[in-house]
Protein backbone atom coordinates (compact mmCIF):
# COMPACT_ATOMS: atom_id res chain seq x y z
CA UNK A 1 0.00 0.00 0.00
CA UNK A 2 1.16 3.04 -0.67
CA UNK A 3 -0.20 5.61 2.16
CA UNK A 4 -1.31 8.59 0.50
CA UNK A 5 -1.13 11.68 2.72
CA UNK A 6 -1.56 15.39 2.17
CA UNK A 7 1.72 16.89 2.77
CA UNK A 8 3.01 20.14 1.06
CA UNK A 9 6.10 20.16 2.96
CA UNK A 10 8.18 16.98 2.22
CA UNK A 11 10.68 17.14 0.02
CA UNK A 12 12.18 14.06 -1.50
CA UNK A 13 14.76 12.48 0.47
CA UNK A 14 15.66 8.95 1.05
CA UNK A 15 18.51 7.05 1.71
CA UNK A 16 17.52 3.64 -0.31
CA UNK A 17 20.61 1.89 -1.49
CA UNK A 18 19.27 0.80 -4.98
CA UNK A 19 20.57 -2.42 -5.80
CA UNK A 20 19.38 -5.03 -7.69
CA UNK A 21 17.06 -6.92 -5.76
CA UNK A 22 15.43 -3.34 -4.66
CA UNK A 23 14.73 -1.47 -7.79
CA UNK A 24 12.62 1.24 -7.59
CA UNK A 25 9.76 1.96 -10.26
CA UNK A 26 8.50 5.42 -10.48
CA UNK A 27 5.15 5.86 -12.34
CA UNK A 28 1.86 7.66 -11.73
CA UNK A 29 -0.09 5.00 -10.00
CA UNK A 30 -3.72 5.34 -10.66
CA UNK A 31 -3.67 5.62 -6.80
CA UNK A 32 -2.41 8.91 -6.81
CA UNK A 33 -3.70 9.69 -10.29
CA UNK A 34 -7.32 9.44 -8.33
CA UNK A 35 -5.49 12.02 -5.03
CA UNK A 36 -5.81 15.50 -6.59
CA UNK A 37 -3.16 16.81 -4.23
CA UNK A 38 0.33 16.06 -2.87
CA UNK A 39 0.87 13.02 -1.32
CA UNK A 40 3.87 11.37 1.25
CA UNK A 41 5.04 7.40 1.01
CA UNK A 42 4.87 6.17 3.73
CA UNK A 43 8.50 4.47 4.85
CA UNK A 44 7.94 0.80 6.73
CA UNK A 45 11.92 -0.76 7.39
CA UNK A 46 12.22 -3.76 5.72
CA UNK A 47 13.32 -6.49 7.66
CA UNK A 48 15.19 -8.49 5.08
CA UNK A 49 16.64 -5.35 2.41
CA UNK A 50 17.24 -3.53 6.40
CA UNK A 51 16.50 -0.47 4.53
CA UNK A 52 13.14 1.41 3.49
CA UNK A 53 11.73 0.00 0.48
CA UNK A 54 9.04 3.15 -0.30
CA UNK A 55 10.60 6.77 -1.11
CA UNK A 56 9.15 9.87 0.15
CA UNK A 57 8.12 11.76 -2.86
CA UNK A 58 5.70 14.84 -3.59
CA UNK A 59 4.12 16.35 -6.46
CA UNK A 60 0.39 17.10 -8.76
CA UNK A 61 -1.02 14.72 -10.74
CA UNK A 62 -1.10 15.74 -14.45
CA UNK A 63 -2.93 14.75 -17.33
CA UNK A 64 0.03 13.98 -19.34
CA UNK A 65 1.32 11.18 -16.91
CA UNK A 66 -2.31 10.74 -15.61
CA UNK A 67 -2.18 6.44 -14.88
CA UNK A 68 0.80 5.73 -17.20
CA UNK A 69 3.27 3.87 -16.53
CA UNK A 70 7.00 5.03 -17.14
CA UNK A 71 10.07 2.75 -17.67
CA UNK A 72 11.75 1.88 -14.62
CA UNK A 73 14.42 4.26 -12.89
CA UNK A 74 16.66 4.08 -10.53
CA UNK A 75 16.71 6.88 -7.51
CA UNK A 76 20.67 7.47 -8.52
CA UNK A 77 19.99 8.30 -12.35
CA UNK A 78 17.13 10.58 -11.48
CA UNK A 79 17.83 14.32 -11.20
CA UNK A 80 16.97 16.38 -7.96
CA UNK A 81 14.09 18.02 -9.58
CA UNK A 82 12.76 14.60 -11.31
CA UNK A 83 13.38 13.63 -7.43
CA UNK A 84 10.55 16.12 -6.88
CA UNK A 85 7.97 15.68 -9.10
CA UNK A 86 7.90 11.95 -9.17
CA UNK A 87 5.76 9.98 -8.02
CA UNK A 88 7.22 7.19 -6.03
CA UNK A 89 5.75 4.14 -5.04
CA UNK A 90 6.34 0.59 -4.33
CA UNK A 91 6.90 -1.56 -7.04
CA UNK A 92 4.46 -4.08 -7.21
CA UNK A 93 1.50 -1.34 -6.50
CA UNK A 94 -1.62 -1.47 -8.45
CA UNK A 95 -0.54 -5.48 -9.17
CA UNK A 96 -2.59 -7.95 -7.83
CA UNK A 97 -0.88 -11.69 -6.88
CA UNK A 98 -2.72 -14.79 -6.39
CA UNK A 99 -0.70 -17.18 -3.77
CA UNK A 100 -1.20 -21.20 -2.99
CA UNK A 101 -0.65 -22.66 0.25
CA UNK A 102 -0.90 -18.44 1.65
CA UNK A 103 -1.80 -19.31 5.31
CA UNK A 104 1.41 -20.28 6.51
CA UNK A 105 5.12 -21.19 5.78
CA UNK A 106 6.70 -20.77 2.88
CA UNK A 107 3.23 -19.16 1.09
CA UNK A 108 2.42 -16.50 3.82
CA UNK A 109 5.85 -15.54 3.77
CA UNK A 110 5.71 -15.08 -0.20
CA UNK A 111 1.88 -12.82 0.44
CA UNK A 112 3.86 -10.81 3.26
CA UNK A 113 6.74 -10.03 0.80
CA UNK A 114 4.58 -9.23 -2.47
CA UNK A 115 2.42 -6.75 0.25
CA UNK A 116 5.58 -5.22 1.14
CA UNK A 117 6.77 -4.59 -2.72
CA UNK A 118 3.00 -2.47 -3.16
CA UNK A 119 0.83 -6.12 -4.31
CA UNK A 120 -2.39 -6.80 -3.61
CA UNK A 121 -2.96 -10.56 -2.40
CA UNK A 122 -5.09 -13.07 -2.51
CA UNK A 123 -4.33 -16.08 -0.49
CA UNK A 124 -5.35 -19.55 -1.10
CA UNK A 125 -5.66 -22.16 1.31
CA UNK A 126 -8.43 -24.61 3.14
CA UNK A 127 -8.28 -22.88 7.41
CA UNK A 128 -10.46 -19.49 6.38
CA UNK A 129 -9.36 -18.70 10.56
CA UNK A 130 -5.65 -18.98 9.22
CA UNK A 131 -6.35 -16.95 5.96
CA UNK A 132 -8.83 -14.34 7.29
CA UNK A 133 -5.54 -13.49 10.33
CA UNK A 134 -3.10 -13.66 7.12
CA UNK A 135 -5.21 -11.04 5.18
CA UNK A 136 -5.11 -8.92 8.59
CA UNK A 137 -1.35 -9.20 8.82
CA UNK A 138 -1.19 -8.27 4.98
CA UNK A 139 -2.79 -5.38 5.68
CA UNK A 140 -0.28 -3.68 7.95
CA UNK A 141 2.95 -4.83 5.69
CA UNK A 142 1.68 -3.20 2.51
CA UNK A 143 -0.47 -3.31 -0.90
CA UNK A 144 -4.30 -2.16 -0.31
CA UNK A 145 -6.68 -4.81 -1.11
CA UNK A 146 -6.29 -8.16 0.45
CA UNK A 147 -8.85 -11.13 -0.10
CA UNK A 148 -8.65 -15.01 0.41
CA UNK A 149 -10.21 -18.10 -1.38
CA UNK A 150 -10.97 -21.02 0.39
CA UNK A 151 -10.47 -23.61 -1.43
CA UNK A 152 -8.81 -27.86 -1.25
CA UNK A 153 -6.24 -28.22 -3.82
CA UNK A 154 -7.70 -31.93 -3.16
CA UNK A 155 -10.43 -30.98 -5.85
CA UNK A 156 -9.28 -28.96 -8.85
CA UNK A 157 -11.99 -28.10 -10.36
CA UNK A 158 -13.89 -26.46 -7.68
CA UNK A 159 -10.63 -24.26 -7.07
CA UNK A 160 -10.59 -23.29 -10.84
CA UNK A 161 -14.19 -22.40 -10.13
CA UNK A 162 -13.36 -20.03 -7.00
CA UNK A 163 -10.35 -18.53 -9.05
CA UNK A 164 -12.21 -17.54 -11.46
CA UNK A 165 -15.06 -15.88 -9.65
CA UNK A 166 -12.22 -14.42 -7.88
CA UNK A 167 -10.85 -12.79 -11.19
CA UNK A 168 -14.50 -11.61 -12.08
CA UNK A 169 -14.87 -9.76 -8.87
CA UNK A 170 -11.23 -8.28 -8.54
CA UNK A 171 -9.99 -8.10 -12.04
CA UNK A 172 -6.58 -9.09 -13.37
CA UNK A 173 -4.13 -11.36 -11.37
CA UNK A 174 -0.84 -11.16 -12.99
CA UNK A 175 1.39 -12.02 -10.62
CA UNK A 176 1.03 -16.01 -9.76
CA UNK A 177 2.78 -18.18 -6.47
CA UNK A 178 2.01 -21.83 -7.12
CA UNK A 179 2.12 -23.51 -3.77
CA UNK A 180 0.13 -25.86 -1.58
CA UNK A 181 1.11 -28.79 1.00
CA UNK A 182 3.34 -30.77 0.08
CA UNK A 183 2.59 -34.58 -0.41
CA UNK A 184 3.25 -37.14 2.79
CA UNK A 185 6.82 -39.29 2.97
CA UNK A 186 7.51 -42.31 1.93
CA UNK A 187 9.78 -44.83 -0.26
CA UNK A 188 8.45 -44.39 -4.10
CA UNK A 189 7.92 -48.21 -4.20
CA UNK A 190 5.48 -48.41 -1.43
CA UNK A 191 3.00 -45.26 -3.09
CA UNK A 192 -0.01 -46.13 -3.99
CA UNK A 193 -1.37 -45.21 -7.82
CA UNK A 194 -4.03 -43.08 -6.02
CA UNK A 195 -1.04 -41.25 -3.99
CA UNK A 196 0.41 -40.77 -7.17
CA UNK A 197 -2.17 -39.36 -8.57
CA UNK A 198 -3.08 -37.11 -5.84
CA UNK A 199 -0.12 -35.28 -5.78
CA UNK A 200 -0.07 -34.77 -9.77
CA UNK A 201 -3.70 -33.42 -8.95
CA UNK A 202 -2.66 -31.25 -6.51
CA UNK A 203 0.54 -30.19 -7.36
CA UNK A 204 0.71 -30.39 -11.57
CA UNK A 205 -3.48 -30.32 -12.67
CA UNK A 206 -4.32 -27.11 -10.10
CA UNK A 207 -0.99 -25.08 -11.41
CA UNK A 208 -2.20 -25.81 -14.54
CA UNK A 209 -6.00 -24.91 -14.19
CA UNK A 210 -4.89 -21.35 -12.31
CA UNK A 211 -2.61 -20.95 -15.30
CA UNK A 212 -5.26 -21.36 -17.69
CA UNK A 213 -7.57 -19.05 -15.68
CA UNK A 214 -5.58 -16.24 -15.16
CA UNK A 215 -3.73 -16.12 -18.31
CA UNK A 216 -5.92 -14.02 -20.09
CA UNK A 217 -5.73 -10.94 -17.31
CA UNK A 218 -1.62 -11.38 -17.60
CA UNK A 219 -2.08 -10.98 -21.22
CA UNK A 220 -4.69 -8.33 -21.73
CA UNK A 221 -2.37 -6.06 -18.69
CA UNK A 222 1.23 -6.97 -20.83
CA UNK A 223 2.32 -8.25 -17.55
CA UNK A 224 2.94 -11.82 -16.17
CA UNK A 225 4.60 -13.41 -13.40
CA UNK A 226 4.71 -17.18 -12.53
CA UNK A 227 6.32 -18.30 -9.71
CA UNK A 228 6.12 -22.35 -8.90
CA UNK A 229 7.40 -22.98 -5.46
CA UNK A 230 9.05 -26.92 -5.88
CA UNK A 231 11.62 -28.54 -3.91
CA UNK A 232 15.30 -29.08 -4.57
CA UNK A 233 14.24 -32.92 -5.73
CA UNK A 234 14.03 -30.97 -8.54
CA UNK A 235 18.25 -31.35 -8.48
CA UNK A 236 18.64 -34.27 -6.57
CA UNK A 237 15.75 -36.48 -4.52
CA UNK A 238 15.56 -36.19 -1.25
CA UNK A 239 15.51 -39.79 0.19
CA UNK A 240 11.92 -40.89 2.19
CA UNK A 241 9.79 -38.31 0.23
CA UNK A 242 9.33 -40.50 -2.99
CA UNK A 243 5.96 -39.25 -4.36
CA UNK A 244 7.29 -35.64 -3.81
CA UNK A 245 10.62 -36.59 -5.60
CA UNK A 246 8.40 -37.67 -8.62
CA UNK A 247 5.57 -35.46 -8.46
CA UNK A 248 8.26 -32.21 -8.23
CA UNK A 249 9.69 -33.29 -11.54
CA UNK A 250 7.08 -33.14 -13.04
CA UNK A 251 5.91 -29.70 -12.10
CA UNK A 252 9.44 -28.42 -12.76
CA UNK A 253 9.19 -29.71 -16.26
CA UNK A 254 5.93 -28.32 -16.63
CA UNK A 255 6.69 -24.88 -15.66
CA UNK A 256 10.13 -24.89 -17.91
CA UNK A 257 7.82 -25.87 -20.78
CA UNK A 258 5.34 -23.05 -19.91
CA UNK A 259 8.31 -20.74 -19.63
CA UNK A 260 8.99 -21.44 -23.32
CA UNK A 261 5.28 -21.10 -24.60
CA UNK A 262 4.44 -17.89 -22.72
CA UNK A 263 7.94 -15.75 -23.55
CA UNK A 264 6.79 -14.21 -26.64
CA UNK A 265 4.09 -12.57 -24.33
CA UNK A 266 6.82 -10.88 -22.03
CA UNK A 267 5.05 -13.30 -18.78
CA UNK A 268 7.81 -15.48 -16.83
CA UNK A 269 7.95 -18.71 -15.54
CA UNK A 270 10.03 -19.39 -13.15
CA UNK A 271 10.65 -22.54 -10.41
CA UNK A 272 12.01 -22.00 -7.04
CA UNK A 273 13.16 -24.56 -5.26
CA UNK A 274 13.13 -24.02 -1.47
CA UNK A 275 15.76 -26.28 0.82
CA UNK A 276 15.06 -27.23 4.37
CA UNK A 277 12.78 -23.92 5.34
CA UNK A 278 11.74 -23.84 8.65
CA UNK A 279 8.65 -24.34 8.39
CA UNK A 280 5.54 -26.56 9.67
CA UNK A 281 5.69 -28.85 7.05
CA UNK A 282 9.41 -29.26 7.75
CA UNK A 283 9.16 -30.29 11.52
CA UNK A 284 6.56 -32.76 10.41
CA UNK A 285 8.64 -34.49 8.14
CA UNK A 286 11.65 -34.05 10.72
CA UNK A 287 9.34 -35.74 13.34
CA UNK A 288 8.57 -38.55 11.21
CA UNK A 289 11.80 -39.21 9.85
CA UNK A 290 12.94 -39.42 13.77
CA UNK A 291 10.14 -41.84 14.78
CA UNK A 292 10.55 -44.24 11.46
CA UNK A 293 14.96 -44.43 12.31
CA UNK A 294 14.26 -44.05 16.29
CA UNK A 295 16.59 -41.29 16.12
CA UNK A 296 15.77 -37.87 18.53
CA UNK A 297 14.44 -34.82 16.59
CA UNK A 298 17.49 -33.01 17.57
CA UNK A 299 19.51 -35.38 15.78
CA UNK A 300 17.46 -35.42 12.77
CA UNK A 301 17.70 -31.50 12.59
CA UNK A 302 21.93 -31.69 13.17
CA UNK A 303 21.77 -33.98 9.90
CA UNK A 304 20.00 -31.67 8.11
CA UNK A 305 21.82 -28.66 9.34
CA UNK A 306 25.03 -30.68 8.85
CA UNK A 307 24.64 -30.62 4.98
CA UNK A 308 24.14 -27.07 4.65
CA UNK A 309 26.93 -25.23 3.79
CA UNK A 310 25.04 -21.95 5.74
CA UNK A 311 25.04 -24.37 8.72
CA UNK A 312 21.25 -22.59 9.59
CA UNK A 313 18.02 -23.62 8.00
CA UNK A 314 16.21 -21.34 5.95
CA UNK A 315 14.00 -18.71 7.04
CA UNK A 316 10.56 -18.97 5.11
CA UNK A 317 11.00 -14.91 4.26
CA UNK A 318 14.06 -16.01 2.75
CA UNK A 319 11.91 -17.98 -0.33
CA UNK A 320 9.42 -15.10 0.10
CA UNK A 321 12.26 -12.35 -0.69
CA UNK A 322 13.28 -14.45 -3.45
CA UNK A 323 9.54 -15.08 -5.19
CA UNK A 324 9.12 -11.21 -4.84
CA UNK A 325 12.02 -10.51 -6.66
CA UNK A 326 11.13 -12.77 -9.39
CA UNK A 327 7.58 -11.00 -9.73
CA UNK A 328 8.65 -7.46 -9.82
CA UNK A 329 9.57 -5.66 -13.59
CA UNK A 330 13.17 -6.27 -12.67
CA UNK A 331 13.02 -9.75 -13.15
CA UNK A 332 11.61 -9.03 -16.77
CA UNK A 333 14.88 -11.20 -18.39
CA UNK A 334 14.89 -14.65 -15.52
CA UNK A 335 12.66 -17.09 -17.40
CA UNK A 336 12.26 -20.82 -17.35
CA UNK A 337 15.19 -21.22 -14.20
CA UNK A 338 15.38 -24.03 -11.63
CA UNK A 339 16.18 -21.72 -8.43
CA UNK A 340 17.33 -23.10 -5.48
CA UNK A 341 17.09 -21.14 -2.26
CA UNK A 342 18.87 -23.71 0.11
CA UNK A 343 21.88 -22.49 1.83
CA UNK A 344 24.17 -23.98 -0.30
CA UNK A 345 22.55 -27.69 -0.20
CA UNK A 346 22.39 -28.90 -3.68
CA UNK A 347 25.73 -27.02 -5.25
CA UNK A 348 27.82 -29.35 -2.85
CA UNK A 349 25.73 -32.60 -2.90
N1 LIG B 1 9.56 -26.28 4.25
C1 LIG B 1 10.48 -26.87 3.53
O1 LIG B 1 11.59 -27.17 4.00
C2 LIG B 1 10.22 -27.16 2.08
C3 LIG B 1 11.29 -27.55 1.28
C4 LIG B 1 11.07 -27.83 -0.07
C5 LIG B 1 9.78 -27.77 -0.56
N2 LIG B 1 8.75 -27.42 0.23
C6 LIG B 1 7.42 -27.38 -0.36
O2 LIG B 1 6.94 -26.07 -0.38
C7 LIG B 1 5.52 -26.09 -0.22
C8 LIG B 1 5.13 -25.24 0.98
O3 LIG B 1 5.76 -25.77 2.11
P1 LIG B 1 5.61 -25.17 3.57
O4 LIG B 1 6.78 -25.65 4.33
O5 LIG B 1 5.30 -23.74 3.52
O6 LIG B 1 4.32 -25.97 4.07
P2 LIG B 1 3.28 -25.61 5.23
O7 LIG B 1 3.91 -24.77 6.27
O8 LIG B 1 2.71 -26.93 5.64
O9 LIG B 1 2.15 -24.74 4.49
C9 LIG B 1 1.36 -25.32 3.51
C10 LIG B 1 0.31 -24.33 3.03
O10 LIG B 1 -0.46 -24.97 2.03
C11 LIG B 1 -1.84 -25.01 2.44
N3 LIG B 1 -2.39 -26.27 1.97
C12 LIG B 1 -1.96 -27.52 2.30
N4 LIG B 1 -2.71 -28.42 1.68
C13 LIG B 1 -3.63 -27.75 0.96
C14 LIG B 1 -4.70 -28.13 0.12
N5 LIG B 1 -4.99 -29.43 -0.11
N6 LIG B 1 -5.45 -27.18 -0.47
C15 LIG B 1 -5.19 -25.86 -0.25
N7 LIG B 1 -4.19 -25.45 0.53
C16 LIG B 1 -3.42 -26.38 1.13
C17 LIG B 1 -1.81 -24.88 3.96
O11 LIG B 1 -3.00 -24.32 4.49
P3 LIG B 1 -4.28 -25.20 4.90
O12 LIG B 1 -3.75 -26.37 5.66
O13 LIG B 1 -5.15 -24.28 5.68
O14 LIG B 1 -4.95 -25.60 3.63
C18 LIG B 1 -0.66 -23.91 4.12
O15 LIG B 1 -1.09 -22.60 3.86
C19 LIG B 1 5.14 -27.56 -0.07
O16 LIG B 1 4.78 -28.09 -1.30
C20 LIG B 1 6.42 -28.18 0.45
O17 LIG B 1 6.49 -29.56 0.21
C21 LIG B 1 8.94 -27.10 1.54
Amino acid sequence: MVDVLPNPDVRATTTLPVTLAAPVLYQNAALCAKENHRFQTIHRPHPIWGADLLYTGIGEPTERSAGRLRPPRCLHTMTASEKRSAWIVAILSGKRALVGGGSKGIGKACALELARLGADVTVVARNEGMLKEVVAELAGAGGSNHCYIVADFADPDALQTKVADHVEKVGPITILVNNTGGPPGGPILDATPDQLLQAISNHLICNQLIVQTLLPGMKSQGYGRIVNIISTSVIAPIKGLGVSNATRGAVANWGRTLAGELAPLGITVNNVLPGFTDTARLQSLFSAKAERTSKTLEEVQRNAIESIPMGRLGGAEEIGAVVAFLATPAASYVNGVNLPVDGGRTAVQ
